[in-house]
């Protein structure tokens, strides 16, 4: 039995209300404490920002330029990373279990590269989302696609197990090559991942009405990468994004297929987490790649 404690001074402080404020991200204040605390290990509180290294690409595309040795290529990194997105099989085999950044990792997946990419089931089971400590998973959602309905229902399976266990969900927007990458699909299918339940959504940036996606999603958005850019106009993309509204990137290839990966994500960490202008984050990449300053 603890000792009574009988002091007459206690610190109440009853002139202090409580705060009883909401959460930093969007959307997230109605969440439980447990979903809140795993959002807070992918976007960083301060800024409200994240830098997703996405390396999940292997799931239906194999050995990817780049991530042929992950335990090579993107464990040094990973410490740039608010969070790593990638899949179990890569987490258990290849992540040191004493990384303390944030995992989002893949749950839905199936088809190859050789087939319909749409035809995705659930890849992963929420237990074991939980067994390995993750803060967040990843759906990709193919809205217009041949199985959208399916890969929808993906998605709110993992919505509902993921409220029980205190689990987010990203709602990856995922862009058949028939479809048209602009504000209107864009904003279509991001509002779609966030009305049926998704606390987050990744989507790509379009260069006209990107702040109209952001604008119409309730949740907030990660701005995916997509093909290898020259490292300017990627850091030209990320800044742009942001200043339309995106929470911040989940980028791989950009990154990872860039010729200085470790000077790339710390590049991108100053545009997203500093509001750095582009050209200042790409000297800041160039001076860490060890390269002579850019040209005036
Ligand atoms: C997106 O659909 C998948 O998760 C990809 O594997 C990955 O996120 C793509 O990243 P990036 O386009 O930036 O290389």
């Amino acid at each position: 039995m603890p000792e009574a404690d009988e002091r007459d001074e206690k610190q109440f402080h009853p002139e202090i209300p409580a705060t009883s404020a909401g959460f930093f991200l969007k959307g997230a204040s109605g969440y439980d404490w447990g979903m809140r605390n795993r959002l807070a290990r992918i976007f960083d509180p301060e800024s409200g920002h994240t830098v997703m290294l996405a390396i999940d690409h292997g799931y239906f595309q194999g050995p990817t330029s780049g991530l042929e040795r992950v335990d090579l290529s993107i464990v040094p990194i990973s410490v740039h990373a608010d969070a790593l997105m990638l899949t179990r099989g890569m987490l258990r085999s290849t992540v040191p279990a004493d990384y303390q950044h944030g995992i989002v990792m893949r749950a839905s997946g199936g088809p190859s590269i050789l087939k319909d990419l749409s035809n995705e089931r659930i890849a992963l089971d929420m237990e074991d989302a939980a067994r390995m400590n993750v803060h967040a998973v990843a759906v990709q959602v193919f809205v217009g696609g041949e199985h959208e309905t399916q890969s929808i229902e993906n998605m709110t399976r993992l919505v509902d197990v993921g409220y029980r266990l205190g689990i987010p969900v990203l709602g990856v927007t995922a862009v058949g090559r028939e479809l048209v990458r602009d504000a209107r699909y864009l904003g279509l299918a991001t509002r779609i991942c966030a009305e049926l339940g998704a606390q987050f959504v990744k989507t790509y940036y379009c260069e006209d009405g990107f702040e109209k996606v952001t604008a119409g999603c309730p949740v907030p958005v990660v701005m995916a990468g997509g093909k290898k850019l020259a490292e300017l106009d990627a850091l030209t993309m990320a800044r742009n994004a942001v200043d339309q509204g995106a929470a911040g990137v989940d980028m791989g290839r950009n990154i990872f297929q860039s010729e200085a990966p470790a000077a790339m994500i710390q590049a991108v960490r100053k545009v997203v987490h500093e509001g750095a202008r582009p050209e200042e984050a790409f000297d800041y990449y160039r001076e860490l790649a060890g390269k002579s300053p850019a040209a005036p």
